[in-house]
């Protein structure tokens, strides 16, 4: 063996060892945490995880009622919804996300972003609301009684709103929105195809491409075709009967919420200038998850002249305050599949990650 080749196994072997060591390190789970022992003097129940797994490692504590800084709100929660982000946050999956949710354990114990509820107190610089206002918007720890939230991520629940509808909104919502308005730039007469259709994210975008002027068509299980019919979607097809991408139309856009098919096969249903967008998909797999669907359109992008698209939702007061116009006016109703107590977070997120809820599943606080 020659000096040089020495180097490069000497070099490979480090490389692997790395590699090895990094993989053991981001996949590890530690077992869960105990709860804390002292009673605190401003108690409150709220759902937590003090280690990554299945939903039954949430557990409802007694908790400290949070105390907002200078630009927070003290929110007292009504509902709350679960997202597939919930599911992520819980499991600690994919691994990839574990640099910034924690090595081996959750660095939040917290769980749940969309909220309704009652602002309770306000931080100092706080000027745009006052105890009392009933609004919704996202946060971090909405499954519980109270939460603190930014006063940017918050806006006044429409009054022809119920609180379980209010909290159905923030997530979902904000991603049909900017993903058909922003990242698809829909406009009004074009044919939009929106695979998932019947989930969360679906069931939202289907009434927003409506409110845009769209001509949709919503691609769904057979359980809910009626349902997507009945939000506004002009053609129906049936996922477990038929494969949209071997059918002759042609689509503007494409909102893709399942990730379902290839990218090639959705490209050939895409008129030759329409545009291909993914929110998420349906791979639940340990590494990467979703993440290798988006992170594959964006590299595919780069080679071919239909726009390919993926993104993340951006969280942001505007858009928020547009979904609650949209709401207000009757464009856009949240559609509930299941309503579950806070006590019985666990089979909330259980029966969300099935990934076949009808709309939305709210989580009840009293
Ligand atoms: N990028 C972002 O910022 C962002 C934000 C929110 C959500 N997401 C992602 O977007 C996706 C949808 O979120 P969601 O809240 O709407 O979740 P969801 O309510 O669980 O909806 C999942 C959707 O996938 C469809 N689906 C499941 N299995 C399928 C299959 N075998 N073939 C075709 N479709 C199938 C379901 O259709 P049926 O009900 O008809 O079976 C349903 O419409 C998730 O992957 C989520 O992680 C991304």
């Amino acid at each position: 063996m020659t000096t040089t080749s020495k180097v490069l196994s000497g070099v490979l072997v480090v490389i692997v060892l790395a590699a090895t060591s990094l993989a053991v390190a981001i996949s590890h789970t530690s077992a869960c945490g105990p709860a804390p022992t002292l009673a605190p003097a401003q108690p409150m129940r709220a759902a937590v995880h003090r280690c990554y797994g299945s939903p039954d490692v949430v557990r409802i504590e007694t908790l400290a009622k949070p105390i907002p800084s200078d630009h927070e709100l003290l929110i007292r929660v009504h509902a709350s919804s679960v997202n597939p982000y919930d599911w992520h946050m819980m499991s600690g999956e994919p691994y990839l996300l574990r640099p910034s949710s924690g090595w081996g354990a959750p660095l939040d114990v917290s769980l749940g972003k969309d909220f309704a509820g009652t602002v309770e107190a306000v931080g100092k610089l706080v000027t745009r609301f006052k105890p009392g206002d009933e609004v919704f918007g996202l946060g971090s720890g909405a499954f519980a009684q109270y939460l603190r939230s930014p006063d940017s991520t918050v806006v006044m629940k429409p009054a022809n709103l119920t609180f379980d509808e209010a909290a159905a909104v923030p997530i979902a919502g904000l991603t049909a929105l900017q993903g058909l308005r922003d990242q698809g730039q829909l406009r009004s007469g074009q044919k939009v195809l929106i695979n998932g259709a019947g989930g969360g994210v679906g069931t939202f975008a289907v009434q927003v491409a409506k409110a845009l002027g769209a001509e949709v068509t919503a691609v769904t299980n057979s359980g809910s075709l009626e349902l997507v019919r009945s939000i506004g979607a002009d053609h129906v097809i049936d996922y477990t009967h038929e494969d949209f991408t071997l059918r002759p139309e042609k689509y503007n856009l494409i909102l893709d919420l399942a990730g379902n098919h290839p990218l090639s096969a959705y490209r050939r249903v895409l008129t030759p200038d329409g545009t291909y967008v993914i929110a998420g998909d349906i791979s639940k797999g340990s590494w990467t998850g979703p993440v290798a669907s988006l992170g594959k359109t964006l590299v595919v992008a780069k080679f071919v002249k239909q726009k390919l698209v993926a993104f993340i939702a951006d969280i942001n007061q505007a858009d928020l305050a547009t979904l609650a116009d949209m709401l207000q006016t009757g464009k856009v109703k949240p559609v509930i599949d299941r309503r579950y107590p806070l006590e019985q977070i666990a089979a909330a997120i259980r029966y969300q990650e099935t990934g076949h809820a009808r709309g939305k599943v709210v989580v009840t606080v009293d």
